[in-house]
């Protein structure tokens, strides 16, 4: 497992023009997070579920990641097998600046799931035709997106990507729903990026705080990897 680990939430890709969901202008400012994101809404409010994750992929086409997006993929293309990306965001913003491998904790916007056999089916930016059945299994598809309240099954591999894990970088993330603090505890360096300070973390724990945008802080993030893996 990488030597180095890092961890992004909405706040990564804000520069990109997609909001966040806990900021001023965030998503669950404008959104009833039980009606559109919480275990059960595909069952009594299943087309303003659809219809909300569809805006979300048509928007996915008209951004583009940003030079913290780039920094990283460029980071792990030089030191591959020593950094590990793990992400809370369902755009395919690290994917499209060229990074690799990216472990997406709560799905994956472009993506849909069958809804009877799990089969997964790659739509890219375009609306979800209702009527669009699974070609294994006949049933229906969602969204591959994790709603609160549903399983997530990809914690696990977080536990697993974590284990050698000796520098933590967190951009963009209000530890909300992913507490990364305990892992910061544990591990040599760890930096914590965001714009402001987050009730939910412990910024105490971090090796370094850095209160900037992404863009704006991932040269040193950069600067301080590169030296801790020269070590
Ligand atoms: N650069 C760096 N950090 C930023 C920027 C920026 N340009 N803009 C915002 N931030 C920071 C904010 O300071 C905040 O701490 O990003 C964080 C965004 O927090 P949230 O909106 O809570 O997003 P996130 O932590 O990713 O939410 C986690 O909650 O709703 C669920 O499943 C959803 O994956 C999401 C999870």
């Amino acid at each position: 497992m990488a030597k180095v680990v890092i961890f992004s939430g909405a706040g990564i890709s804000a520069e990109s023009g997609l909001s966040t969901f806990r900021d001023a202008d965030g998503l669950w400012e404008k959104y009833r997070i039980e009606e559109i994101c919480t275990a059960g809404c595909l069952n009594w409010n299943r087309e303003n579920t659809l219809t909300f994750y569809d805006a979300r992929r048509e928007q996915l086409d008209s951004v583009m990641p940003n030079a913290a997006h780039y920094a990283i993929a460029k980071l792990q293309e030089k030191y591959s097998k020593d950094i590990a990306i793990i992400t809370q965001n369902v755009d395919d913003l690290f994917e499209r600046a060229g990074c690799k491998d990216i472990l997406h904790l709560h799905g994956f916007l472009p993506r849909l799931r069958c809804e009877e056999c799990g089969a997964t089916h790659l739509i890219g930016y375009t609306k979800q035709e209702r009527e669009l059945s699974c070609q294994n299994c006949g049933g229906s598809f969602r969204p591959d997106i994790v709603f609160f309240g549903e399983a997530a099954p990809m914690y696990e591999h977080l536990y697993d990507a974590m284990q050698d894990c000796e520098f933590l970088a967190i951009i963009g993330s209000s530890g909300n729903v992913v507490a990364m603090d305990h892992f910061a505890r544990h591990v040599k360096i760890s930096i914590l990026n965001n714009l402001e300070k987050s009730d939910a973390i412990n910024e105490r724990v971090y090796t370094k705080v850095l209160y900037k945008k992404a863009t704006e802080a991932i040269d040193e993030i950069v600067v301080d990897v590169e030296r801790f893996l020269k070590t």
